[in-house]
């Protein structure tokens, strides 16, 4: 994001600004209080379609105008929304066909956001029109810096199941399959249960069915309509990149969310975007966070993403919301910035006084500006001012966990061995591994280039193709270090088996193949015991399985009634590298142990040396230095030394330390030595006090 950081001159701080909810004085008060949090950019306007175009074509930019003129005044860049996420209600009125339709013919109706289809023609061309019309008038306004088109596209209305729909499915499957109809019926094994098409014209969405629909149409149906909301995306995108050129474009994804492929879109944005809420009530939600954000960063190759969303405090829409106690928004904003964000921003700017989100925290509470959240808003907006050198700075790692919408989709469909086996569960079990192990982490797609990681893990990877297969296996053979969960390499890119022995086309680098998975019943244990005779933490759950070694160790053994002895874990040396495969979910300490062996055995350095508990450290580099910052999630106090002096950045004249202080909560930004002492001027955003 080059132009974004030139403009801005570092990071973006902000949140979404939807003025149009509050009179004149409030909204001048936001201006001052904006310049005072040192906010140099706001996402504007997200949901304001029917405030500039209340009838057909009838368009009304004057409230927007009074707005970005304010927004520029005070050095406000504008990120600004195309509008087009929630369709006014004249739209849906004289336009039901636009409404979504559910896989059992439910109509979704207006009155509440998101309510259309995907593939409705009505609805992208009324869109692509608002956003002509609002391009071509802001396009050489100076508050526009960045497009921000729909939002958070599929979180509600994910797939469409209607008549149009179900003509582009088959006009996207004509496609896929050329036109060939007997390579659909391949691909979806449709001699089962008598499935076999004549025509596509014959096909429909996997609409409510009297039993399990067709797995490899469900699969298609899910990349369908992901695209499908892609090209409402791009429809918009072609009208901006015509009329404002120089002007980048991105979407907001939600953190977590299953139904669009990352992935897939992230090479037709300019930048990609994130949205964020970990739970304060969870205890370990910095660690899936942390995840989110590495396999957002593996969209982009390396390079800087947006934190365009996250809650100042508390959200309003889990079934228990807590708020975010003193000093968690700062270090969760610091820990996105670590995992390579170049924007802090938050849902929203000012917390609304009525409407659906009334109780979800704002930058600005319901109890203004003389407030703990404003004031750790505040706070920390003049933080990540006083570090512009972060803005535009990569990060590489050394271990890669490979990860893919399609796998998760085909993991979690109906009639498998285990509804117990969940693809992020699956993820994080050994993700987290690697996070205590203290490694930075690439989380990539499996046709990422594989060669410059030292270890590669695949946890749960169910929908492996022979190609991306191939390609692990080639990484081993040339010396990589692997570790391979099971449920993973069972299937190919239609969903249908790998023959031969599970994971067959993985088998000949893991030294075995599996004949037979035995899930547990809930609630069951499955009782480990260590090869080589040493105590283990503990008992492991969820799956056993038929282990057949050709050539692997055993690391982990089976134990108890009709599987003692048998192996659990193991571990085989093929070409120059090694190959580990683990058949259950062991206890997680013990499983942190096997993972800490084989990130050993790689040469995979830590981050830093000799962390205590709880302590995170990431490192983010630019051209000619590098930024390491350290976030205690823990509840104790530490000192950590560090292995060469480094640039105390948040520290006032930037003195160079060894050791840091870090309070519970604590985060130290720390920068390569020659950035210390007196910051340039020229490297300082535009100040605004
Ligand atoms: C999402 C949306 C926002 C808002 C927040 C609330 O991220 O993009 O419009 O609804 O959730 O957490």
């Amino acid at each position: 994001m080059r132009v974004l950081r030139s403009r801005l001159g570092g990071l973006a701080f902000g949140g979404d600004y939807n003025p149009e909810q509050w009179d004149a004085a409030t909204r001048a008060e936001d201006l001052r209080l904006m310049a005072d949090a040192k906010v140099n950019m706001v996402n504007l306007g997200v949901f304001a379609w029917a405030r500039v175009e209340p009838a057909r074509d009838a368009y009304d930019f004057t409230f927007f105008d009074e707005v970005m003129d304010g927004l520029a005044a005070h050095g406000v860049t504008a990120d600004l929304a195309t509008m087009t996420a929630s369709p006014p209600p004249w739209l849906g009125h004289e336009h039901p066909e636009i409404l979504p339709v559910t896989a059992d013919g439910t109509v979704l109706s207006p009155g509440g956001r998101q309510h259309f289809c995907p593939s409705s023609p009505v609805y992208r061309d009324r869109a692509a029109r608002l956003v002509e019309a609002l391009a071509t008038h802001y396009r050489d306004h100076p508050a526009l810096g960045l497009w921000h088109i729909g939002n958070e596209y599929g979180i509600h209305v994910a797939e469409c199941f209607c008549d149009v729909s179900a003509a582009d499915f088959r006009r996207w499957l004509h496609e896929r399959y050329a036109g060939d109809i007997d390579a659909l019926n391949a691909a979806w094994s449709t001699d089962f249960w008598s499935q076999r098409y004549a025509a596509f014209d014959q096909v429909l969405p996997p609409r409510a069915a009297p039993t399990y629909p067709n797995p490899s149409q469900q699969l298609d149906f899910k990349r369908f309509s992901s695209e499908a909301l892609r090209a409402c995306f791009e429809v918009e995108r072609d009208v901006l990149r015509r009329v404002t050129p120089d002007v980048p474009v991105t979407t907001n994804f939600l953190a977590g969310h299953k139904t669009v492929d990352v992935y897939d879109w992230a090479p037709h944005m300019d930048a990609v975007a994130f949205d964020s809420y970990p739970d304060p009530h969870e205890k370990h939600a910095h660690i899936g966070a942390a995840l989110s954000y590495d396999a957002l960063r593996g969209a982009v190759d390396g390079a800087p993403w947006l934190l365009t969303e996250q809650a100042p405090s508390a959200v309003n829409w889990r079934s228990r919301n807590g708020g975010k106690a003193p000093g968690q928004m700062r270090l969760w904003s610091w820990q996105a910035v670590a995992h390579g964000a170049d924007a802090v921003m938050y849902f929203q700017w000012r917390q609304s006084r009525g409407g659906a989100e009334k109780f979800h925290s704002g930058m600005v509470p319901h109890g203004g500006a003389d407030t703990r959240v404003h004031r750790e808003v505040r706070a920390l907006g003049r933080e990540l001012a006083a570090v512009p050198e972060l803005a535009g700075t990569h990060t590489r790692n050394e271990v890669a966990v490979l990860f893919d919408w399609n796998s998760w989709w085909a993991l979690e469909l109906d009639s498998h061995p285990s509804e117990g086996v969940r693809c992020i569960e699956q993820v994080l079990d050994y993700y987290g591994a690697l996070f205590e192990a203290g490694v930075g982490i690439d989380v990539v797609h499996p046709s990422a280039d594989l060669s410059g990681y030292k270890l590669v893990v695949l946890p749960g990877l169910y929908l492996l193709s022979e190609e991306h297969a191939g390609r692990v296996v080639d990484f081993v053979a040339a010396g990589g270090h692997l570790v391979v969960s099971f449920f993973t390499g069972i299937v190919d890119e239609h969903d249908r088996v790998h023959l031969g022995g599970y994971p067959a086309p993985l088998g000949k680098a893991l030294g075995l193949h599996v004949e037979e998975f035995w899930p547990t019943a809930e609630g069951e244990s499955v009782a480990l015991r260590a090869a080589d005779g040493e105590p283990l933490a503990g008992d492991g759950s969820l799956w056993r399985e038929d282990v057949v070694l050709a050539g692997a160790r055993p690391e982990l053994l089976f134990a108890g009634p009709d599987w003692e002895g048998r192996p659990a874990a193991t571990v085989h040396t093929f070409g120059g590298g090694t190959a580990r495969y683990v058949a259950t979910r062991p206890h997680p300490a013990d499983l942190g142990a096997l993972v800490a062996r084989a990130v050993a055995e790689s040469g995979a350095a830590p981050v830093l040396p000799g962390l205590p508990a709880g302590v995170e450290a990431a490192l983010r580099r630019g051209d000619g230095y590098d930024v390491l910052v350290l976030l205690n999630h823990g509840d104790t106090a530490h000192d950590v030394d560090l292995p060469e002096p480094r640039a105390d950045l948040l520290a006032a004249d930037r003195p160079e330390v060894r050791r840091v202080a870090l309070e519970p909560r604590g985060v130290a930004v720390l920068g390569s030595p020659h950035l210390g002492g007196p910051r340039p001027d020229d490297a300082a955003p535009a100040a605004r006090d």
